[in-house]
This record gives structure tokens, sequence and C-alpha cells, in this order.
């Protein structure tokens, strides 16, 4: 158990193997036993069946067509089967973060601990955590509320040996118990509870951890200095564009989004996680208006 990463120079040169742990198929082929009721837990079983490798999801193109009402954003059938090529074209320094997350939990896994993911769509940051050698003797719990993308999360991962003993749970985050965790990744999940209630998930979470444990936390922010904000926010929508997105796209998911994705500051995100009791916290990565945060118990 260590309180700061034992090697910067390590952190950084994995950076590179990064793309590949977040979505790819390999020629291995497992079989998921999967039930949608709340609290189920989905086990991953081998098979001997040689497939060849599942396409890692759709191109999004949700938003591509004129909608008379966008509707409110969910992580519905739709989006669950379009998401990583929607959340790789969307968050700068997604492939980023998810690797690092392996990285970063290798500093910190306890033997015989729990490792979450909460709010964990397709498995991406399990995935990175699942190829870590020091992680080898903990618990892998995914956790989603969203039955469409845990389906999805339980054929991606099948393709791979190593995420067989991840455990995916179809549960809400605010009803989850959580034991001894050495590590919790929340990797752009917060942002989608409501404020009022995200201050007593942190304290849940801290309070299943031992000091030294650690929360990452990525999050879109906002910035205090309303000009720099919207000069962001307009640099993101730029990204969008280099990523294909149409105005028309950026527009109708920009407003599917409002009040249902609220981001928050760096600065409301380190005062709250102090006052729930982490001793130490700073963003460790930022990308334009997307930031990751490392909280140490
Ligand atoms: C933006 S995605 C997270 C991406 C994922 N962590 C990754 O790195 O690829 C947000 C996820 O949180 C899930 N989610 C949102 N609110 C939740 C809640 N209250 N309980 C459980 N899951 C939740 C959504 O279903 C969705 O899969």
């Amino acid at each position: 158990m260590l309180d700061e990463p034992r090697d910067l120079q390590a952190l950084l040169s994995s950076a590179c193997r990064l793309r590949s742990l977040a979505f790819s198929g390999t020629d291995s082929h497992l079989t998921l036993n999967a039930h949608n009721a709340p609290h189920t837990l989905m086990t991953i079983s081998t098979s001997d069946t040689p497939a060849s490798p599942a396409p890692a999801g759709q191109r999004d193109e949700l938003f591509s067509s004129p909608l008379s009402d966008p509707g409110l954003f969910r992580f519905d059938a739709s989006v669950a089967s379009v998401f990583p090529d929607m959340i790789n074209r969307s968050v700068p320094g997604y492939a980023t973060v998810v690797g690092m997350t392996g990285t970063l939990a290798a500093q910190h896994a306890r033997p015989g601990s729990h490792i979450y993911d909460l709010g964990c769509s397709w498995g991406a940051s399990l995935l990175s955590v699942a190829r870590e050698p020091a992680c080898d003797r903990c618990e892998l719990i995914g956790i989603d509320n969203s039955a469409a993308m845990l389906e999805q999360a339980g054929s991606h991962l099948a393709q791979f040996p190593e995420a067989r003993r991840i455990e995916l749970r179809h549960a809400d985050v605010l009803d989850s118990a959580l034991e001894d965790a050495s590590v919790v990744m929340m990797n752009y999940t917060l942002q989608f509870i409501p404020v009022q209630q995200r201050e007593a998930l942190l304290r849940r979470i801290r309070e299943a951890m031992m000091p030294g444990d650690v929360l990452i936390l990525s999050e879109k922010l906002t910035l205090p200095d309303p000009r720099l904000n919207e000069y962001l926010v307009d640099l993101h929508h730029d990204f969008k564009r280099q990523q294909g997105y149409s105005d028309l796209e950026i527009a109708q998911k920009r407003q599917a989004l409002e009040d249902v994705l609220v981001p928050e500051t760096r600065q409301a995100h380190v005062e709250r996680l102090q006052k729930v009791g982490f001793s130490r916290c700073d963003v460790w990565f930022q990308c334009l208006n997307f930031g990751s945060l490392i909280a140490i118990a």
C-alpha cells in the first residue's frame, strides 16, 4: 500500500499503450451469462470455440439527423451500442485516462481488497486494471445502472481472458454497498449524479477505504472564469469537429445533455473530497475541460 505513485517515469511511459486498452479485440472467445435484474451479478466463463474479434461498437451517428426534440440524454441501448466511438470522439484524453487508471490502480491495490469501477459502461478501465499484475489478488467489480451498457460490457470483455475475473453488477451506485476498497474508479460518472447526492456518495467511498487507498475521479470541468470557460467549451467543440462530428450533432447532443451532465469546478471537487475525508487530492491529468483527479484516503 502506497500513498504516492512509486515511479512517475513508469507511470508516464505506460501512457503509450493506452488506446489498445480502451476498446480492442482478440481472437479468444468467452461467453457471458447476464441477467438484468437490479443487483444481479454477471459472470464471465470461457468457451473453447474460437471466434473472430467482436466489433468494438458502431459509429456514433445518434445526433446526425435533425431532431424535433433531442430529449434527455440517457444511457439506453442506442447509446450503449455506439458508446466506445462516442466517448473516444467526445472526451479529449479519454484513452490516456483509461490506460493510466490501470497504472494508478496498480500503485494502490491491496491483495484481498476490492477494486470498484462505478459507472463502468463497457468496462474499459476494468480491463486496464485486469492487465496489471499488481491487481491480480484484488476483486474487480464494475457497477452500472444501465442494463444495455452492461450487456455490451459483457460481450466486449468476454473477448479477453484477463477479464474473466471481472464481476459486473447491475445496480445504482447510490444504493450499492462498497467494502474494503483499495481503489475506486469513477471516470465521467459523478457528473451524471444529482449534485446534492454527490457528497454522500463520496463519503461512502471514503468510508470503504483505508489510509493510502485511492479514488480516481474523472469529470468534465467548468472553469470559474466565465470567459475562459467559454473559451475551453469552444475548443472542446473544435475537438469534436476534428473527430468528425458536425455542428448539428454537437448542438443536438449539447441540448440533450443540458441538466443531465452537470459539471463542477476543480475547486468544488477538491473541497468536497477533502470534506469527506480524503487527505490529499488534485488533478493529475487535464485536456481542455476534461480532468482527472486523484484522491488519496
Ligand atoms: C460516461 S459513462 C462512464 C464511462 C466509463 N466510466 C468509461 O470510462 O468508459 C457514465 C456511466 O455511468 C452510468 N451511470 C450513471 N448514473 C449511474 C448510477 N446512478 N448508478 C450506476 N451507474 C450510473 C451510466 O449508465 C454510464 O454507463
